[in-house]
C-alpha cells in the first residue's frame, strides 16, 4: 500500500503546551510504596524515593506529574501526609481497600517534582471534604509565611513557598465509585465556591474543573455543561478521562483504531465547553486537562484481600499493539492541541504505567508504551502542524473508514520537523511518501526511528527489553519515501 503525507508549514494547528506530556502518580498499589518510593532501596534519597527509579522517569521525562489521585484523593486527608513520619498514622484507604501509611506526603512529592524535573498538578478533596481543606492545603502550598498553614510547612523544613501552579477540584466526581460522588448541580456549586476561594488565595493559579470520567457515561456532555454553568468563569481547564480496554474491542485490528475514539472525544467535549460558553455568553475560552489516558484492561476483576499496604494492583503488562494505541492517544493530543494543554498518562510506575520494578530491591524496567511516550515528550515540542494524509482505508468490526496511518506533525522551534506515524495495518507494510512544503529539501534526511517487530502480542519484562525502537534508516528528503511496517509506530526527523 502507498501513502502521501503533505504537511505545509503554513497550516499551523498551534503551539504545543509542553503540559501534555505529563503522568500521573497516585497512592494505589505499588504506585509510590515499592514503586518510585523504597527508602530501604541502595539508590534511595533522603526522602526515600529510589534514585535508579528517578532516573529511568527523567528519561521517560513527564513535564507535569498529578498526585495523588485519582480515586484515592476523595479520602484523602492531606494533614496525615505532612510533618515527622514517624507521627504520621495509618488509614484506611477505601478507595482501593488498602492501607495508606502516608510516608509519603506532598512535601516529599513536591520535591520529588524537583528531583524529576516535573511541575506538579495537586488534586484537593471534594468528595469527603470541602473548601476549607482545599484552601488550607493551597495555603500550605504556596503562601510565604505567617498564617498557620504556611507556617506548618516551614516548621516541617520548607521556608519557601512551593508555588504550585495547577489544582484540580476532586476526581471524577460524576462517578457513582467515587467517595462522596456528587450529581453535576451540587458539584458545580461547590467547585464554583472552592475555586473563587483558592484564587482569592493566588490568583496566579490554574484549576481544572472534573469533566466526566469518560465518554460513555450517562450524564456525559450534560454534566459538563451543568457544571460549567456553575464554574465557568472561575476555573481555567475541564478535565477528561479515557481508557481503551483492549477487551471491550472485537479484535486487533479495531483495538488499533482505538484513536479514532480519542479524536472523536476530544471534539465532543470542545463542543460541550463551547456550549457552555455560548450559553453563558463567555468570551474567555477554557481549555482541556486531559488528565489521565491509556489502555487498561479495566475490566478485569481486581481482588487485594484484606487491607494489604501497597498490593499489587492493575500492573497492566504492555504488548506492541498496546504501544502503538499510546502513540495513537499521543498524536491525537497533538493534533488537538489547540484546546488540550494538559494530559497525564495515568500511571507512572507500576499502576498501568509505563515504568515497573520488582519488588524489593527488584530491577527497574521499560514498558512498550514507555518508548512513544518517551520520544514523543522529547520530540513533539515546537508548534503541531496540519498533516494531509491519502492513505487506503479500512474497516473494523466497530469503526468504519479507518485510514490505515494516523499522523501528527510537529515544527519545532530549530526549524525541524517530526512526523510521528502509525501504520495500524496488522498484516500490509505501507510506502509514504513525503510532502514537505515550504520547507527546501536541498541536503535535508530523514531520520526513521521505528518501534514494531513481527508479534503485536510481545511484551517487555525484567531483563527482557525486547520491544524497543531502532533507527530504521537515513534516507535523504527529496524524492525518497519510508517503508512503514505493519504494526509499527515511527518518528520522521527532517533535519
Ligand atoms: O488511574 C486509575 C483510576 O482510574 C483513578 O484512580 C481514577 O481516577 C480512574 O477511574
Amino acid at each position: 500500500s502507498t501513502a502521501r503525507i503533505v504537511v505545509d508549514d503554513a497550516y499551523e494547528i498551534a503551539e504545543i503546551d509542553p503540559r501534555i506530556y505529563g503522568s500521573f502518580v497516585e497512592h494505589m498499589g505499588r504506585g509510590v510504596y515499592d514503586g518510585i518510593y523504597a527508602p530501604e532501596h541502595e539508590t534511595a534519597d533522603e526522602d526515600g524515593f529510589r534514585g535508579d527509579v528517578a532516573a529511568v522517569v527523567r528519561e521517560l521525562g513527564p513535564t507535569i506529574l498529578r498526585y495523588p489521585g485519582g480515586n484515592f484523593v476523595s479520602g484523602y486527608d492531606w494533614e496525615d501526609g505532612v510533618g515527622p513520619k514517624s507521627e504520621r498514622p495509618e488509614r484506611l484507604d477505601l478507595a482501593w481497600r488498602s492501607v495508606e501509611s502516608n510516608q509519603v506526603g506532598t512535601d516529599e512529592f513536591l520535591r520529588y517534582c524537583r528531583t524529576v524535573q516535573a511541575d506538579p498538578m495537586l488534586a484537593v478533596n471534594l468528595g469527603t471534604r470541602g473548601m476549607r481543606e482545599a484552601l488550607a492545603l493551597l495555603e500550605y502550598c504556596n503562601v510565604p509565611g505567617g498564617t498557620p498553614a504556611s507556617d506548618l510547612r516551614r516548621r516541617h523544613g520548607t521556608a519557601e513557598p512551593y508555588g504550585v501552579k495547577v489544582w484540580c477540584l476532586g476526581n471524577e466526581m460524576d462517578g457513582p465509585w467515587q467517595l462522596g460522588h456528587k450529581t453535576a448541580e451540587d458539584y458545580g456549586k461547590l467547585a464554583a465556591q472552592t475555586a473563587a476561594a483558592m484564587k482569592v488565595v493566588d490568583p496566579s493559579i490554574e484549576l481544572v474543573a472534573c469533566g466526566s470520567s469518560k465518554p460513555s457515561m450517562p450524564t456525559f456532555a450534560r454534566w459538563e455543561a451543568t457544571v460549567l454553568e456553575h464554574t465557568y468563569r472561575h476555573v481555567d481547564h475541564v478535565s477528561m478521562h479515557m481508557y481503551a480496554d483492549p477487551e471491550k474491542y472485537q479484535d486487533t485490528a479495531d483495538f488499533l483504531a482505538a484513536g479514532l475514539d480519542v479524536d472523536e472525544y476530544i471534539r465532543s467535549v470542545v463542543a460541550s465547553v463551547d456550549y457552555a460558553r455560548a450559553a453563558g455568553r463567555h468570551s474567555r475560552h477554557l481549555s482541556l486537562s486531559f488528565d489521565e489516558w491509556n489502555v487498561w484492561y479495566n475490566s478485569r476483576s481486581r481482588d487485594v484481600g484484606h487491607w494489604p499496604h501497597a498490593p499489587r494492583l492493575i500492573e497492566d503488562t504492555y504488548s506492541l499493539a498496546h504501544a502503538l494505541v499510546v502513540g495513537s492517544f499521543l498524536n491525537s493530543l497533538l493534533r488537538g492541541s489547540d484546546r488540550v494543554r494538559m494530559a497525564c498518562l495515568a500511571q507512572l510506575v507500576n499502576v498501568i504505567a509505563p515504568i515497573r520494578t520488582e519488588p524489593g530491591a527488584g530491577e527497574v524496567w521499560r514498558q512498550t508504551t514507555f518508548f512513544p511516550f518517551a520520544l514523543t515528550a522529547r520530540y513533539g515540542r515546537g508548534t503541531a502542524l496540519q498533516a494531509q494524509v491519502t492513505c487506503e482505508r479500512t474497516s473494523t468490526s466497530a469503526h468504519d473508514d479507518v485510514p490505515l496511518l494516523d499522523v501528527a506533525a510537529v515544527r519545532r522551534e530549530d526549524g525541524e520537523h517530526v512526523l510521528f506515524v502509525v501504520n495500524r495495518s496488522t498484516d500490509r507494510p505501507v510506502t509514504a511518501h513525503l510532502d514537505l512544503r515550504g520547507v527546501a529539501a536541498d541536503g535535508r534526511t530523514v531520520e526513521h526511528t521505528c518501534l514494531t517487530g513481527p508479534d503485536l502480542d510481545a511484551t517487555n519484562g525484567p531483563g527482557r527489553p525486547e520491544i524497543a525502537p531502532v533507527v530504521a534508516g537515513r534516507t535523504p528528503l527529496d524524492g525518497e519515501a519510508v517503508e512503514l511496517p505493519p504494526g509499527s509506530w515511527s518518528m520522521l526527523r527532517v533535519a
